[in-house]
């Protein structure tokens, strides 16, 4: 939610405005309303702000100096527009402002600034963040001055008065005190021109600095640092960074103390953020799930253990996730009841009932691609407070989730792109079979399951006929405004995560829910011509009670799409998709996620970028 970038190179160099443009490029998925860049230059500050997707800046900065800020965004306060475009500028032109996250008490913030006389010329809450701190700015710089008045009218009083500033430190502590006044998740960073230093804070949304002889970034994440730095910071919650060409200090945000910088190396071995050939990174990520779900679970009966141990001696277990992850959640509290454990899965959302209830003899499992979305992060650290036991299956990697996490676990499926989470669901979902497996003793058995699944994806994605069909039906399907998706026990879960894929890149009403809630109320919905899709997979049992609600919304004229292994009379349409076991619902998901692909195309809809989403929701 938003991409935060900020850059400076060694002095000489005038290339911020193009590391700036191709690192927000790197971070589109993270919103895509509209983006800027502003760079220092001999004049002032550069600033271009435009709508849509990341493109070239129409002009190129003139005498640039070599550091800058960008941003892109997704908005949250003030509609689409070049004006409400980050960065943001101070009335006097000397500093620039981008901010990810949500300025809670902006409208008392605002109020009170417009009584002290600043104008407000955009709808953002980011303008009280500028306004603030150039109103800090004119108290600490009047303080100063009074200071030094003082001083010279009395020489002896040299002792007692406070010692002078430094112009740096007046624009950092004039960033800290703003931060300071500010409710909410914010993190945000300001370029200032007289200084020559960029100053960030976070709080929230993530932010990490990559270092190099030559540069210094700071990002929303990793991706735009890959292949520039060897080296990165992670900043933590009440951070403060300052940078001032090459060099670098951190202090904390609520004290102002320095603080010690934690260099780390950077792993270079993230697959490549490009297309590989394949029209979009959604499709590309669709066909990767036939190697990622391995690399989900690589990790040794050892690795598992620890884990293992804590949750065979917890009372309850509990998931947690948000969307698609809180589905993935779903199906490992699934397989944990399946196994004989008191699991439930929370909705990260609204899971506000249950914080009273768990206790430190229970252990959370925290699922998440980003590892920093707010909901899930606001309950996490609850419960963390109350000694709760914390596990997580995070994709990014080092995400605060992670850092926060007694027990680790990555889902290794390379940087996710498109917005709607294909391979990182599957790779969630594959890890806690495992996971659940290895508790029952199965770990080979487990990992053997997991290795045929892949090579039934394999399968699959070679077989072009399947994909044909689905093709076909996505060019039906283009007219219809509410199709109802079916799935019984282990496929409710798939249910829920196929309609949604369908609605986040179609915008159709693709709704899911268990076979079992048809007679109560949903059939009536049912008339003649309504596609309702049907996932027959599991036991017997499951099978027969899926077909079931087939037969019965058949009998009502519905077109009935068949998601199963096997034809079946009932089917107007069959999507093939091979059983798989317990891993069924991976199988069954795969026409999903190629369907939603498909119809996104029919409709001319960017399939990677979604209209209103955002990868990483990291506000409330
Ligand atoms: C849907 C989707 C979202 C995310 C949700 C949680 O395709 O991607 O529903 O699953 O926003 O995000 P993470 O997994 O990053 O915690």
């Amino acid at each position: 939610m938003c991409g935060i970038i900020a850059y400076s190179g060694k002095n000489g160099t005038n290339n911020s405005a193009r590391e700036l443009v191709e690192g927000l490029k790197k971070m589109e998925y993270r919103g895509y309303d509209s983006w800027g860049v502003a760079v220092a230059t001999d004049q002032g500050i550069f600033l271009e702000r435009k709508t849509g997707p990341i493109s070239r800046l129409n002009k190129n900065p003139q005498k640039a100096l070599p550091f800058g800020i960008g941003h892109t965004r997704w908005a949250t306060h003030g509609g689409v527009t070049e004006n409400n475009a980050h960065p943001h500028v101070s009335s006097d032109g000397r500093f620039v402002v981008v901010q990810n996250g949500i300025v809670e008490n902006f409208l008392e913030l605002k109020k009170v600034l417009q009584k002290k006389g600043y104008k407000f010329v955009t709808q953002t809450d980011t303008e009280v963040i500028v306004h603030l701190v150039h109103w800090e700015l004119e108290k600490l710089n009047k303080e100063q001055e009074l200071d030094k008045k003082s001083k010279i009218s009395s020489p002896l009083s040299s002792t007692s008065s406070k010692s002078k500033l430094s112009i740096e430190k007046i624009f950092r502590e004039a960033v800290r005190a703003t931060f300071l006044q500010l409710s909410g998740r914010n993190t945000f960073v300001a370029l200032d021109r007289k200084t020559e230093s960029i100053v960030a804070i976070r709080q929230g949304s993530p932010l990490v600095i990559g270092k190099s002889d030559k540069e210094v970034f700071l990002a929303s994440d990793t991706l735009p640092l890959l292949g520039k730095v060897p080296e990165i910071v992670y900043v933590d919650d009440d951070q403060l960074v300052e940078i001032k060409g090459l060099s670098l200090q951190m202090f904390s945000a609520k004290t102002g103390k320095e603080v010690k910088i934690k260099t780390q190396k950077l792993s270079q071995e993230v697959s490549k953020i490009d297309k590989d050939g394949f029209d979009h990174f959604m499709i590309k990520e669709i066909y990767e799930q036939q190697h990622t779900v391995t690399e989900a679970v690589s990790y040794s009966e050892e690795e598992f253990l620890p884990l293992i141990k804590e949750l065979k001696k917890a009372e309850k277990i509990y998931t947690i996730g948000a969307g698609t992850a809180a589905f993935a959640a779903g199906q490992i509290a699934r397989f944990l009841r399946e196994a004989g454990y008191s699991a439930y899965e929370l909705i990260a959302y609204d899971a506000e009932s249950y914080i009273p209830i768990i206790t430190k003899k229970d252990v959370v499992i925290a699922v998440s691609q980003s590892g920093e979305t707010a909901d899930t992060l606001e309950v996490v650290k609850v419960l963390k407070k109350k000694k709760v036991p914390l596990a997580s299956i995070v994709n990014m990697m080092n995400s605060t989730l992670t850092r926060m996490s007694d027990y680790q676990f990555f889902s290794r499926s390379g940087p996710e792109i498109c917005v709607a989470s294909t391979k990182a669901y599957t790779a969630q979902v594959v890890w806690g079979y495992v996971l659940v497996q290895t508790m029952m003793g199965n770990y080979r058995k487990a990992q053997r399951e997991v290795h045929e699944l892949s090579t039934q994806l394999q399968e699959y994605f070679q077989q072009k006929k399947y994909q044909k069909v689905i093709k076909k039906l996505a060019q039906k399907l283009v007219k219809e405004e509410h199709v109802f998706v079916l799935g019984k026990s282990q496929h409710m879960y798939t249910s829920l995560e196929g309609a949604l894929k369908i609605k986040e890149i179609t915008y159709k009403h693709f709704e899911g829910f268990s076979a079992g809630e048809l007679k109560h109320g949903v059939i009536a919905l049912v008339e003649k011509g309504t596609y309702v899709f049907g996932i027959v997979g599991g036991s017997t049992k499951e099978k027969q009670e899926t077909l079931n609600a087939l037969a019965e919304v058949k009998a009502r004229g519905a077109k009935v799409v068949g998601i199963a292994s096997e034809p079946h009379e009932f089917f107007d349409v069959h999507l093939f998709a091979p059983d798989s076991n317990g891993l069924d619902p991976i199988t069954k998901i795969i026409p999903f996620q190629l369907l939603s692909y498909y119809l996104a195309l029919e409709l001319k809809n960017d399939p990677d970028k979604p209209r209103n989403l955002a990868k990483s929701v990291t506000v409330k």
